[in-house]
């Protein structure tokens, strides 16, 4: 079984979440569009959805799902998105696809995150996956000298612009042994918008797609 069907296993298993009536925060990259096309099936059902990049908003969308601001629909009652990497405590890095600004913004604001991966992102402690960090441009340099005194090595995604008009510091050899004492010191220095740790508030389900089957973490 490739990774893509792991992937949609878990997205499919995803679907038993979503209640009638709901609206679902919707998450971004390849496995939330797995998740997409299952919505697309029960979108009837639905009250609408509220998007987590403009990719997203874009393919709900296309399958005629409504999209809702998220400033119309308050608190949420379940988010879907998937990950970079996921440990067993449910804490994720995420932003590999750039949107985890809004990403994190969408889960606060839910009561259920859910968040659905193949298991190869499953994994003892977090950093391998360089920890993307959003900030703004005028304060890329200073982000990027910080970080280095956190003993990370920050590397500027070229060519990339996210969603809010900023830019990504991908942040290579981290090991992340208390992710939420990093979440919070990374959300403390002056230009950054985001750093890309769910550690403060960590997915509530971890739903893992394999050759095997899914498996459910809570
Ligand atoms: C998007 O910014 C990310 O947070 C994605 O959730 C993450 O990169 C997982 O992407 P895939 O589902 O494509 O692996």
């Amino acid at each position: 079984m490739s990774t893509d069907d792991a992937k949609r296993r878990a997205a499919e298993a995803a679907i038993d979440y979503v209640e009638s009536g709901m609206v679902v925060g919707v998450g971004t990259g390849s496995t939330a569009n797995h998740f997409i096309e299952c919505l697309a099936g029960i979108k009837s059902r639905l009250d609408g959805t509220v998007a987590s990049s403009e990719a997203t908003a874009l393919r709900l969308k296309a399958h005629g799902i409504q999209v809702l601001e998220l400033n119309a629909a308050g608190t949420l009652p379940l988010y879907v998105d998937g990950a970079d990497e996921a440990t067993r405590q449910l804490q994720l890095i995420k932003g590999g696809g750039g949107a985890l600004t809004r990403e994190k913004v969408v889960a606060a604001a839910s009561e259920k995150f859910v968040c659905i991966a193949d298991d190869s992102k499953l994994v003892g402690y977090l950093g391998k996956f360089p920890l993307p960090v959003e900030v703004i441009p005028m304060a890329r340099s200073f982000v990027a000298r910080e970080l280095v005194k956190l003993h990370g090595q920050p590397e500027l995604r070229e060519g990339f612009t996210t969603d809010n008009g900023n830019l990504i510091l991908d942040v290579f050899n981290l090991e992340i042994m208390q992710p939420a004492e990093l979440e919070t010191q990374i959300n403390q220095i002056p230009g950054v918008v985001t750093v890309g740790l769910f550690a403060r508030r960590p997915a509530d389900v971890l739903i893992l797609g394999s050759a095997d089957g899914v498996e459910t973490l809570t």
